[in-house]
């Protein structure tokens, strides 16, 4: 297949690509590099430099490269952020990816596959969470994400778009050449990473007093290259609709920092500070929608194997991306 990926130059986006090209796929890499690296661009892929709000440029590229499917992963991810400056996630993560909605519509594409997120489930009733547990987002960014879901949705009714969009829970760890290097780093397993180096002084524990067994939140970690293998699945399938993408197994954040100092040796300081509005006690996946529809079969289910993989990454590239 060819494939269009939006935001190859990110995280998620870079290792996605990397997969596709490993399983012998044409990869067109679109990316503003806002939060994206030119380094974490494969370079077997080709590399288009624009923005999602640059409709004429999206629509020229996508026609250029006349793609079989689209995958989005351009969208700006902080939490926090989105509740300081709403109308940024909104305006980027809806208006902008409606912009390459369209530009895939009109080039004719077959299938778009959307990086949504469990921040659509806002506080879960019921773990582990199913794709039809309610969607009630607590924050501007989930509240984007679940917009563009319905527009997805309603673009398959009426034009025929085939689509999936895959609710990540935690993305983690790192393939042998792409990793995680976000400015400003908010996700706990890169900061845990960062103080085993010795680059943070301590990590703090947002709230050791949830109702959990050990009081700290439970999160299920998803190794990237999973995500990966997802993404590649959802082209090649017909389904249309969303599917959450997890290992089904919760770890605390007590457990992320111990795990963390058995698998680098490291020791570091680490205190308890204040919970961090609107974090959800506990996130864990029931993907089985995904391993049923999509014959997805994650590989990394243990959270030693995923932070060793992220820890490699870091060891091999300790100033992160340099561009
Ligand atoms: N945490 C700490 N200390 C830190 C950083 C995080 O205790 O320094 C805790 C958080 O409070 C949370 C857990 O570690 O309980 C995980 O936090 P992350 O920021 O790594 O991840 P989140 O679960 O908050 O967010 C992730 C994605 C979001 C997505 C969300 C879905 O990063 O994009 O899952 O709910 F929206």
């Amino acid at each position: 297949m060819r494939i269009f990926v939006a935001g190859g130059a990110g995280y998620i986006g870079s290792c996605c690509t990397e997969y596709l090209l490993e399983h012998g796929h044409q990869v067109t890499v679109y990316d503003a590099l806002l939060n994206g690296h030119r380094q974490a661009v494969d370079p077997r892929a080709d590399f288009i430099l624009g923005d999602l709000a640059d409709l004429s440029s999206l629509e020229d590229a996508i026609k250029r490269s006349r793609p079989d499917g689209v995958i989005h992963f351009a969208a700006f991810i902080e939490v926090g952020e989105s509740m300081l400056d709403p109308l940024k996630y909104f305006r980027n993560n809806v208006s902008n990816a409606i912009n390459l909605c369209q530009a895939a519509v009109s080039a004719g594409v077959r299938k778009l596959v959307f990086s949504s997120t469990a921040a659509v489930y806002g506080m879960p009733k019921v773990i582990p969470i199913t794709e039809t547990a309610e969607t009630v987002p607590i924050n501007p960014y989930g509240e984007a994400k679940l917009m563009f879901e319905k527009v997805l949705g309603w673009q398959h009714q009426l034009s025929g778009l085939q689509y999936t969009a895959l609710r990540y829970f935690n993305a983690a760890g790192a393939s042998e050449k792409f990793g995680e290097d976000h400015h400003p780093e908010t996700h706990l397993i890169p900061l845990v990473l960062q103080a085993a180096e010795g680059r943070r002084k301590k990590i703090s524990i947002y709230g050791d007093d949830y109702d959990t067994p050990d009081g700290t939140c439970i999160r299920d970690y998803v190794h990237v290259l999973d995500l990966a293998q997802a993404h590649l699945l959802a082209l090649e399938s017909d389904f249309c609709g969303s599917l959450n993408l997890g290992s089904g197994t919760g770890y605390s954040v007590k457990q992320v920092i111990d795990t963390v100092r058995t698998v680098t040796g490291k020791d570091f300081p680490v205190e308890t500070a204040p919970r961090r509005p609107g974090d959800p006690p506990r996130l864990i996946a029931d993907a089985s929608a995904a391993r049923r529809i999509l014959g997805w079969q994650p590989q990394y289910d243990d959270l030693s194997a995923i932070i060793a993989s992220a820890w490699r990454w870091r060891q091999q590239h300790p100033q992160g991306y340099q561009d």
